[in-house]
């Protein structure tokens, strides 16, 4: 049984208890959080305890929970800015690292959590969701296969409203939309593709300086003729979240909405009706939980999604940042080497 420890018990915390909670090989002993002295208080997580409320070991300090040898991972959901300290405690002290994207707000942070990963020895995996969603894990399966022919183009969209009231809407915690909403799509092209030749970036801050850019609109550039491109939106008008993606091969064209059911259509050249495939398995968060304690189970390191390629989607949003900046094309060999 692995004993995990949920570090950040807001709203991805929480989501991860339930998960935990259908996993039989892990189970959630000990929390740490800085509002501790007050979760321990709340009657709403009693349901979501698997061992018994009071025998949950709480920790204000996510350094305390690591050093005291009472779990053997930790699942990183606290605010951006803090996941390079949690996961370097975390690998110091002998413990495995699941951590929330996007992996930090800097390149050196990125880096220093790859080099302690690979100085202790433990396990790192930045849970990149999309890697692990069951409609975009379609889309990488068919373009492996080669079965419609080669991919032409694919455009991506992610948006919904701005979060706020806390951290997530300052730019300087979070990296605003393009740094935790916008680097889902460009690390999926990273997943699907590997690493474009250049970007170019167009994109404002229409709510303000403070919020960072809320809309932007990513060229990857392959150098093959493939287009690829993503568009995104953080906004104050309420409009619902939807993820969607269209993908354009030789021998088929797919179109997937999250919001809607079924949330892909697959039509195919020479087909009379077109294709609604049926996901009915796990979700993308139990997906890359479980994909993450078999890592584990194996002592394999997690090739699905490595610390590299999370140090590389942050560059990849970081690039694009540059792009809109300047105002140019930025190649990429100046963000990733
Ligand atoms: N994969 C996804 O789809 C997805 C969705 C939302 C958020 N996220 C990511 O998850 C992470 C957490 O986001 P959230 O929305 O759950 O945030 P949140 O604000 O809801 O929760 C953060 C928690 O961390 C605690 N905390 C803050 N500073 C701390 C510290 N120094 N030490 C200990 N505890 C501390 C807070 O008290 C809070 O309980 C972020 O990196 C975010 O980008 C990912």
């Amino acid at each position: 049984m692995l004993r995990v420890g949920i570090v950040g018990l807001g709203g991805m915390g929480r989501g991860r208890l339930r998960y935990y909670q259908q996993i039989p090989e892990a189970r959630v002993e000990a929390v740490a959080d800085v509002r501790a002295a007050d979760l321990r208080q709340d009657d709403r997580l009693a349901e979501l305890w698997e061992i018994p409320a009071d025998q949950v070991r709480w920790f204000e300090d996510f350094r305390d929970m690591v050093a005291a040898g009472v779990v053997d991972m930790v699942d990183i959901c606290l605010p951006t800015g803090y996941h390079r300290a949690a996961a370097v405690a975390a690998l110091q002290n002998g413990v495995h690292a699941l951590c929330e994207k996007p992996m930090a707000l800097t390149l050196a942070d990125c880096e220093a959590m790859v080099a302690a990963q690979r100085e202790s020895g433990k396990l790192l995996m930045v849970a990149h969701c999309i890697r692990f969603w069951p409609e975009y894990q379609y889309l990488v399966d068919h373009m492996q296969s080669g079965e419609w022919g080669k991919l032409l183009s694919l455009q991506l969209v992610r948006q919904g409203p701005t979060p706020r009231g806390g951290w997530m809407e300052h730019a300087v915690h979070s990296g605003g939309a393009i740094l935790d909403l916008h680097i889902h799509d460009l690390d999926f092209c990273q997943y699907a593709l590997g690493l474009p030749q250049q970007v170019y970036a167009r994109g404002g801050q229409s709510l303000g300086d403070a919020r960072g850019y809320d809309y932007m609109h990513t060229t990857l550039d392959y150098g093959s003729g493939l287009m690829v491109s993503a568009t995104s939106h953080w906004t104050d008008v309420s409009i619902p979240f939807v993820a969607r993606y269209e993908a354009r091969f030789e021998g088929a064209f797919l179109q997937m909405d999250t919001s809607k059911r079924p949330s892909l259509t697959v039509y195919r050249a020479g087909a009379a009706e077109p294709e609604v495939p049926v996901f009915n398995g796990p979700d993308a968060y139990l997906n890359e939980i479980r994909y993450f304690l078999r890592c584990i189970q194996e002592g394999q390191e997690p090739v699905r999604c490595t610390p590299v390629q999370s140090r590389h989607a942050v560059a990849l949003s970081l690039a694009a940042a540059a792009s809109i900046a300047r105002g140019g094309m930025v190649p990429m060999s100046e963000f990733a080497r």
